[in-house]
């Protein structure tokens, strides 16, 4: 047996007990009559003494030996300690060792094995097994288990059957591009990675399964942010014989159940907002709703004034800074400068000082008098001692500016406190976005999603108008998870492809299968999916989804741990088929 115990177990009532340890070296201090070791696994550190006077000399010996990390095995008498340590569980006693193995070395790792390291984010990311040992990542590894562990549960009580999908599949699209994988078998054929299984889920409702879920990988090739991987995890959940209210009910009950399990906190009825107040108050579709700096739309009160730059906006909008009024000039100029940088891109910013006296001092003091400056402030809700941003220009565009504008100043002031949650849904999102790039109407969510019932005629008029029965899950500011009712007959949904502009052809190559599984008996269905990894991070206070994920890619979506993507060898080129296409 290695190990009786473990170094997070052992108290004062074991005192006189004969233990075996097992772990690795945390750190060792060495009076040469006397040497000390922490000893750490998972579950946490025990002290362990090597005393010349109780102690066999060839055992001294070989504990002067240990290094940082080294891998070993002390077998001893649980003794009092003499100077308690109350921070640690196991402080009150030590291990008076008898006998010691060392069962491996270690090199000396290139960062410290502390809650606090040296190491640089890609030193750990090239040694995230010794990373890994680290308290905080632990943890947050065990949260995530925690939090699997409680949403399985949950669903499986609820009657949902977790069922496993594919990963070599067709294209599933969900707005990313996709990864492919060649298949040898079929020369010159390629499979794609799930984006999501939105298809299959789909598909399980008409294999009558009912109430499904699945906590699965997913595949995207797209840019990476805090709060993106190429490779991510879903809980992904479809039902049939359902509206909107059933799947809503249904996931604010697993979300209210993971907040009181994992966080202890208690949440009413999580409020609901259209995606167009959304825009119109957060200028957001996933508003952060911890703290107020609501919008106020300023136009009325500003233009047909002298101040062409407002006369010109086709928005011109505000939020109240709480106490902003003691920004300096200095720190406003800088918050000038913050909205005026590539990534924000506004063209500039006015303000208005709310003094405490009453009286108002903005940056167009000489287009502006004191009654109207009221009205902005009676507009943006701020009072004195506030301060009012305000930015002007082409709403789509100045909406995510002073939405971003809004994230910043809430960070600055401490408004987005890790330690308070917020939940939200998004509804009526639009069925169709227009992307510029591709002059083109998009599937917002995507394509299977349905249209509000009646809307289906506006598709020929106001595109840009239809309302999709889609929805979204906002906690802290976060997209947490996404869904819609679905599309469950095979007219609308061709009706769908073709305005999406794919060709009868096209959505029969791609899409044939779904439309004639519809001809089968569809059930009406629709789901929901939860980024686990979003979720989890959020639960665990933080938004860097990287630090939720045991082996994660970097931003440049590399694995600098084993090193991947990389070259394939000619030999497996040739057996692929690829060789050919590589030199063309
Ligand atoms: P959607 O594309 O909204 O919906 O994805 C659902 C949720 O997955 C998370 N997510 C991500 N997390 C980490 N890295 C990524 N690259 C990433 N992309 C998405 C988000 C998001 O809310 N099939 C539909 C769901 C449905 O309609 O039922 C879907 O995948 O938290």
């Amino acid at each position: 047996m290695y190990r009786t115990h473990s170094n997070g177990e052992l108290r004062a009532s074991d005192i006189n007990t004969e233990v075996t340890l097992a772990g690795w070296v945390q750190k060792t201090r060495d009076k040469g009559f006397m040497i000390w070791v922490d000893l750490r696994d998972r579950y946490g550190i025990t002290q362990l003494i090597f005393d010349e006077e109780r102690t066999q000399k060839s055992v001294m010996e070989t504990a002067s030996k240990l290094g940082r990390e080294f891998v070993i095995q002390a077998k001893g008498t649980v003794i009092a300690r003499e100077s308690k340590n109350p921070n640690i569980p196991t402080g009150d006693i030590e291990i008076l060792v008898s006998e010691v193995t060392i069962l491996n070395e270690a090199l000396t790792p290139p960062f410290t094995i502390e809650n606090e390291t040296d190491g640089g984010e890609d030193l750990r990311m090239k040694y995230r097994y010794l990373d890994i040992r680290r308290n905080p990542v632990r943890e947050n590894l065990v949260f995530r288990h925690k939090v699997t562990m409680a949403v399985r549960n949950y669903l499986s009580e609820k009657e949902f059957v977790e069922v496993e999908t594919p990963y070599l599949i067709k294209s599933t699209p969900e707005g990313a591009r996709d990864f492919v994988v060649p298949s040898r078998m079929n020369e010159g054929q390629f499979y794609a990675l799930p984006q999501s299984p939105q298809t299959f889920k789909q598909l399980l409702m008409v294999g009558g399964m009912d109430k499904y879920f699945q906590i699965v990988k997913c595949f995207r090739d797209e840019d990476l942010r805090a709060d993106r991987q190429p490779e991510f995890t879903q809980i992904d959940c479809e039902m049939a014989f359902v509206e909107q209210e059933d799947i809503l009910n249904t996931f604010e009950g697993l979300t209210r159940h993971l907040l009181k399990e994992l966080n202890g906190v208690n949440v009413a009825e999580f409020p609901r907002m259209t995606y167009d107040d959304a825009m119109k108050k957060y200028g957001n579709d996933k508003p952060d709703i911890r703290f107020g700096m609501e919008f106020g739309e300023l136009n009325e009160v500003t233009q047909h004034k002298d101040f062409n730059v407002f006369n010109q906006a086709e928005l011109v909008v505000g939020i109240a800074v709480p106490g902003g009024n003691t920004y300096t000039r200095k720190e406003i100029d800088k918050l000038t400068d913050w909205v005026k940088r590539p990534q924000i891109g506004a063209l500039g910013m006015v303000y208005c000082r709310c003094n405490e006296d009453g009286s108002f001092k903005s940056s167009v003091d000489k287009f502006y008098d004191q009654e109207d400056l009221a009205k902005w402030a009676d507009i943006t809700g701020a009072k004195a001692g506030d301060l009012i941003c305000v930015l002007s220009g082409d709403t789509h565009k100045v909406r995510a500016q002073l939405s971003a504008l809004r994230m910043e100043l809430a960070e600055r002031e401490g408004l987005r406190k890790a330690n308070e949650f917020a939940p939200l849904w998004v509804v009526d999102f639009p069925l169709l976005e227009w992307d510029e790039e591709t002059e083109r109407y998009h599937a917002m969510h995507h394509p299977f999603t349905s249209p509000k019932p009646g809307q289906l005629d506006l598709l020929e008029t106001n595109p840009g108008d239809v309302k999709a029965n889609a929805y979204d899950l906002v906690l802290n500011g976060n997209e947490i998870g996404g869904g819609s009712i679905r599309i469950h007959d095979k007219e609308t949904q061709a009706l769908m492809f073709d305005y999406l502009g794919f060709t009868p052809e096209e959505a029969k190559a791609q899409f044939g299968f779904l439309m004639d599984a519809f001809q089968y008996g569809a059930p009406p269905h629709g789901g929901i999916a939860f980024g686990l990894d979003r979720l989890v991070s959020i639960l665990g206070g933080q938004e860097t989804i990287r630090d939720f994920i045991a082996f994660p890619k970097n931003n440049s979506g590399r694995d600098v741990m084993i090193d991947a993507p990389a070259v394939i060898d000619n030999e497996q080129l040739k057996e692929l088929g690829l060789q050919l296409n590589l030199k063309s």
